[in-house]
């Protein structure tokens, strides 16, 4: 099993309802609209810890909110904090839980209305809260299957919003995948084309080039994303092109890679059972896990801006 699932303690501080709280002080009803519909919307934030300065790198905090931001939008969820202040939030969850290692942020926003009846009507609520998790995925190389689950359409349900819903999608293809004996699944789009991966997104390599699919083909708009496309260009001299993918480039590509916040730069060394190039670990996938991880991590002064660092105290004991 190459996917691991990390828990929340409930002794850590987290942002709930306006205030600062313990996560096992927190009570939901089941009658929460969110819980019965899907209708919440949520981001994933990573911050890496950096053992020489004793920091966290909190890695592109401001995009996220902005995605986040844009993903409430959708479901009509109205968010009473600006986005710096959900940056502050953040930060201050940070400082007081003071994990020394990698962690990941999960913003949520959530219809809290209790009562039974679907629509987009009712108030909100948000609660921000923190789990440690390192490699959320193997990075020596995923095998993959194409799923038999299509990716939801624009004109059904967006996948350019982060919505707690859509992620029916996902589970659905990742459990037929794992059941199957692979590590993750890619779906097509309703006309066939490559779309993306469970909680990731998807780039190949073919004849030197490096190619992902658009942000026309139902994929999140991922910030990892954004962030390889930065690198290949301005570091490997790679410019990516975005265009629509066919299933069996899969096949023929020299390299297939996936990149998130979660997945960071997964290498897939194979799919549908067929080897990807060598069948290992290609070198634009290997040099670009490298520059991310140096980027991400706050070491490399020329990516400074997509850091944010936050001094971590030392736990006394006691
Ligand atoms: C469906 C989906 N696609 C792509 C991504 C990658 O997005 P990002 O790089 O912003 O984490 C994620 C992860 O959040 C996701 O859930």
């Amino acid at each position: 099993m190459s996917r691991k699932a990390f828990a929340a303690s409930d002794a850590e501080w987290c942002y709930h309802d306006g205030e600062l709280v313990r996560l096992g002080d927190v009570r939901l009803s089941p009658a929460t609209h969110a819980l019965n519909y899907g209708t919440g919307v949520f981001e994933g934030i990573r911050a890496y810890w950096n053992e020489k300065r004793g920091t966290l790198q909190v890695l592109k905090m401001r995009e996220h909110y902005e995605r986040f931001e844009k993903s409430c939008r959708m479901l009509h969820v109205d968010l009473s904090n600006t986005i710096d202040e959900l940056c502050d939030v953040t930060l201050e969850i940070l400082r007081r839980n003071a994990p020394r290692e990698d962690t990941y942020i999960r913003p949520l926003a959530y219809k809290a209305v209790e009562s039974v009846g679907v629509n987009l009507r009712g108030g909100s609520q948000l609660s921000i809260f923190t789990v440690p998790m390192g490699n959320y995925v193997e990075l020596t190389g995923l095998k993959v299957c194409v799923s038999s689950w299509r990716r939801t359409p624009d004109t059904a349900i967006p996948a350019r919003g982060k919505l707690t819903g859509s992620y029916i999608n996902t589970a659905l293809a990742v459990d037929e995948a794992q059941r199957a004996g692979y590590d993750d699944a890619i779906f097509l789009t309703q006309d066939g084309h490559v779309s993306e991966a469970s909680a990731a997104n998807i780039f190949l390599v073919r004849k030197g080039q490096l190619i992902t699919p658009p942000v026309t083909a139902d994929i999140l708009e991922g910030i990892t994303r954004d962030a390889v496309m930065e690198l290949a260009d301005n570091e490997l001299g790679m410019p990516v092109a975005q265009r629509n993918v066919d299933r069996t480039e899969l096949y023929a590509a020299d390299e297939v890679f996936l990149s998130g916040t979660g997945f960071q730069i997964a290498p897939v060394t194979s799919v549908d059972g067929r080897p990807v190039g060598t069948g290992s670990i290609g070198p634009v996938a290997e040099r670009l896990q490298e520059l991310y991880f140096r980027a991400a991590r706050g070491e490399w002064e020329k990516y400074a801006g997509w850091t944010v660092p936050v001094e971590v105290a030392q736990k006394t004991a006691g």
